[in-house]
């Protein structure tokens, strides 16, 4: 046995909550692995909606859609992750199972164009609202590229508010390793209180 790398954990945890005919986001497109794998999982009754501020990454990810024959099952959205709301349908709210991030920037893209830290927690705390009782919310965060340290620290910071009993919050990480990549995971408790009635926040 070794340890998973933090993308192939991403996929266990999430993995555990798909079910044929779930709903699922990918919330950083780029290659569209991640939306592969949720296209797999959600079988051909479940459907995914997919994110990506970038043409570039949309192209790859249909492509490798339909090297795989499940373009069907997914909807791609060239739009900030942080619309979400307005973009997914009604239907949706509080049904999600799973909602993958994957911060940074584009491989062999424009190490320029990344996720950035406002619109990142603005995108998680919808995500958050939108998850079904049990549902997952995964994000690996890097720290190697400009920007990501911060973005990274703003990321937890906001994660350590969630209340405890709302949600459950874990960290996986390679401690001895310079700038390896962090995998969080947040998991809506199955007992949580209606939306509306709810603050997710300690302070
Ligand atoms: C590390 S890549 C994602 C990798 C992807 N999960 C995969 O399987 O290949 C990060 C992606 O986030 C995208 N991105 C940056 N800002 C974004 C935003 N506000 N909303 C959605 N995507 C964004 C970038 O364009 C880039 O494609």
């Amino acid at each position: 046995m070794s340890f998973p790398s933090t993308l192939a954990f991403a996929h266990d945890l999430v993995k555990g909550v798909l079910f044929p005919g779930a709903y699922a986001v990918d919330a950083t497109l780029g290659n569209g692995q991640d939306t592969l794998f949720l296209a797999q999982g959600v079988g051909p009754e479940g459907q995914v909606h997919g994110f990506d501020i970038q043409k570039e990454a949309l192209d790859r990810t249909e492509n490798r859609l339909h090297q795989h024959g499940m373009v069907n099952r997914v909807t791609l959205h060239q739009n900030s992750h942080h619309q979400m709301e307005q973009i997914l349908p009604p239907k949706w709210k509080g049904n999600i199972s799973a909602v993958m991030f994957n911060l940074g920037y584009l491989p062999k893209g424009d190490p320029a164009i990344i996720t950035k830290p406002e619109t990142t927690i603005h995108a998680f705390s919808q995500a958050l609202k939108w998850l079904a009782p049990g549902g997952i919310l995964t994000a690996v965060l890097y720290t190697g590229h400009t920007g990501g340290l911060e973005e990274a620290k703003q990321v937890l910071n906001y994660i350590k508010t969630l209340k405890p009993n709302v949600f459950h919050v874990i960290q996986y990480q390679t401690l001895n390793r310079h700038h390896a990549p962090s995998l969080i995971a947040v998991q809506k408790s199955k007992k949580h209180p209606p939306d509306e009635a709810r603050n997710f926040f300690v302070k």
